[in-house]
């Protein structure tokens, strides 16, 4: 540790003008030239001001939970949400909570919703997307990012909770007219999203009262079994984290495949080399998708105190986020980082696009199976694929969001 007397403080740490607005903003190349010069970059934000960390060589000082805790409903509160039903969803879910009553959250779900679960799903992640390649192929251009890649984890979640096919018109509605709750909302929405994650609350407790009554071996029988055991969590707690799930593993997903798949389509040799072989490359692939355009953009944390940083004394209460975006670019852990590479053998075991630490992603397995199972489906069904119209582009934010994606399945 460095004498404190030679350390930079607070206000020595580089500030960049951040729009968050601005698609600029969050461009790579900003981060390389910022990554560069300095380990951490000062952002204004409203009243107050969030650090970003842009060094791989930090992110397990920022989200060790010696140093750092998860914000809670502060989140919301900064939007001026103080109660109602988005509020109770972020003042219950695992994702917004710390220490003991995280591990409370997240203990029956990592038990139940399993690795072993997940790639059992695979067929089914490949069937849902060879029906819905099926029935595009040859028919002209569609609209990929909601007729396909909004699709899969929609339908494979429903499948999972076994959710009976007549409902799934519903859930999908749900899903997508509630997917910002665990983000930033959007306050004229609010009422229509509070009114749907009404709705869906009262579904979600019809399906847990069915399984408490009649197990029948599926996650959620097992799930309800697993909060039962640990007998301490509310009836708010349990459904908040299949809810939680739910909308977790929606807008990540979905704008994921899609932009692996617009990466694939710009580089036609790593295509070429999928379509000949998707099984033997797909997880490379879809890997490198996740490296490359990374869709949850930082990992932010509050400092708990006061904490040395790359020569910067932070003090505690202080936000600091690990930038993914940066961090999945760092030369120091990958080899020319601004290529997208299906074949490079630098990939880290621990895929920072899922996070890292306590709250790294519950559902990293299944996304994987779907990302993977998707990308070989078109690969394999369409190899004639094409992206019509403007490229996608994604949206900044804490979830980045493409804005639109057209894609025709030629014959
Ligand atoms: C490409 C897809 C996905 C990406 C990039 C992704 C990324 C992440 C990241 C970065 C975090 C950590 C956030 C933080 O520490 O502040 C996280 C947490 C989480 N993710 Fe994912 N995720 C994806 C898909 C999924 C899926 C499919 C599910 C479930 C069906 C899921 C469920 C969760 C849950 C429950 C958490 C909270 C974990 C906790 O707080 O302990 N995610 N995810």
């Amino acid at each position: 540790m460095a004498d404190t007397e030679t350390l930079k403080s607070y206000a020595d740490i580089p500030v960049l003008d951040w729009d968050l607005q601005d698609p600029h903003t969050s461009s790579y190349d900003l981060f390389r030239d910022l990554r560069a010069n300095t380990p951490l970059v000062k952002v204004p934000m409203g009243m107050g001001s969030m650090v970003l960390g842009l060094r791989a060589s930090m992110v397990d000082d920022i989200v060790s939970p010696e140093n750092t805790r998860q914000l809670e409903t502060e989140m919301k509160m900064m939007q001026g949400i103080f109660d109602g039903p988005i509020f109770d969803f972020v003042a219950q879910v695992m994702l917004f909570a710390n220490g003991d009553v995280h591990q409370r959250r997240r203990q029956p779900v990592a038990r139940t919703f399993a690795f072993k679960l997940m790639e059992a799903m695979r067929p089914r992640a490949a069937a849902v997307a060879a029906e819905i390649i099926n029935e595009h192929l040859g028919n002209g251009p569609f609209d990929y990012l909601h007729d396909f890649a909004a699709q899969i984890p929609a339908r494979i979640i429903a499948d999972i909770l076994g959710i009976p096919r007549a409902d799934l018109p519903v859930f999908l509605k749900w899903i997508s007219d509630t997917a910002e709750s665990i983000g930033f909302v959007n306050l004229e929405r609010r009422a229509d999203i509070e009114k749907s994650l009404t709705e869906f609350n009262a579904y979600v407790d019809k399906l847990l009262a069915d399984r408490r009554a009649n197990p029948r071996g599926d996650f959620l029988s097992d799930y309800v079994a697993a909060t039962a055991a640990s007998g301490d969590m509310s009836e708010a707690e349990i459904r908040a984290q299949v809810v939680g799930l739910i909308l977790a593993g929606s807008d990540t997903t979905r704008n994921s495949m899609c932009m692996s798949l617009h990466q694939l389509l710009q580089h036609p040799d790593q295509w070429k080399a999928l379509c000949a072989d998707p099984d033997g490359l797909k997880r490379q692939a879809s890997e490198e998708g996740l490296r490359f355009e990374p869709v949850v953009s930082g990992i932010p944390r509050v400092t708990i105190k006061d904490l040395e940083i790359e020569g910067y004394l932070i003090p505690a209460g202080a936000v600091l986020m690990v930038s993914i975006l940066s961090v999945l670019r760092d030369p120091a852990v990958y080899a020319e980082p601004e290529a997208f590479n299906i074949h490079r053998t630098d990939q880290q075991r621990w895929h920072l696009a899922f996070g890292a630490g306590a709250h790294r992603c519950a559902g990293e397995a299944l996304a994987r199976v779907e990302l993977e199972e998707t990308l070989a489906a078109v690969a394999r069904l369409a190899p004639n694929t094409r992206i019509v119209g403007a490229a996608p582009q994604l949206r900044p934010g804490a979830i980045r969001t493409v804005d639109q994606m057209q894609v025709e399945f030629l014959a």
